[in-house]
């Protein structure tokens, strides 16, 4: 068949907030894990959309590992940022990283499509993905495409509107 256009993405956010449950929820159902635990580094995994094979750096959120987040900045298409919608605490953590990826001279002028997940939507202490927008400050982000979805990974709701904005952004 026709090959499909490759597309390198990073998966980024805090610890626990849902990054590796999303990307599995997006492989075929005879490729999912069963069992989430996690990331330790990062972890490189694939899915197939109609018309586009995409590679994750599926990075690890933990404070110790997120000092290995800009070494991938380069060679990234786009990037998929996850929110544990549900996380009010460290809701200025993930504003904090976002602010520091975002001024990163190897992301600052480049026009590279942005997909927030407001992660974790289910669970009754979550916030509106308007809500997580607000809190993060999206509305200042002039300089590059994002889109943000509500999502819960477990069910896999919110995730195939998202990945159809990523996809349309990089035909
Ligand atoms: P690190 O690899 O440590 O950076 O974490 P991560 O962002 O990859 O999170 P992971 O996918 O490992 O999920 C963390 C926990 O949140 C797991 O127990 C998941 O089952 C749970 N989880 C993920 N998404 C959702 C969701 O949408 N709703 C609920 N209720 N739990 C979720
Ligand atoms: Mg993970």
């Amino acid at each position: 068949g026709l090959k499909k256009k490759e597309v390198h993405v990073l998966c980024l956010g805090l610890d626990n907030s849902g990054k590796t449950t999303i990307i599995n929820k997006l492989k075929p159902s005879n490729a999912q894990a069963q069992d989430i635990v996690p990331t330790i580094g990062f972890s490189i995994e694939k899915f197939k959309t109609s018309s586009l094979s995409f590679t994750v750096f599926d990075m690890s959120g933990q404070g110790r590992y997120r000092n290995l987040w800009e070494h991938y900045y380069k060679d990234c298409q786009a990037i998929i940022f996850v929110i544990d919608s549900s996380d009010k605490l460290r809701m200025v953590v993930a504003k904090e990283e976002l602010d520091t990826l975002m001024n990163h001279p190897d992301l600052k002028h480049r026009r590279i499509p942005i997909l927030f997940f407001a992660n974790k939507m289910d669970l009754r202490d979550a916030v509106s993905s308007v809500k997580v927008s607000h809190l993060l400050s999206l509305e200042d982000i002039k300089d590059k495409p994002w889109h943000i979805c509500a999502s819960d990974a477990i069910k896999g709701e919110g995730l195939q509107e998202g990945v159809d904005w990523l996809q349309d952004q990089i035909q």
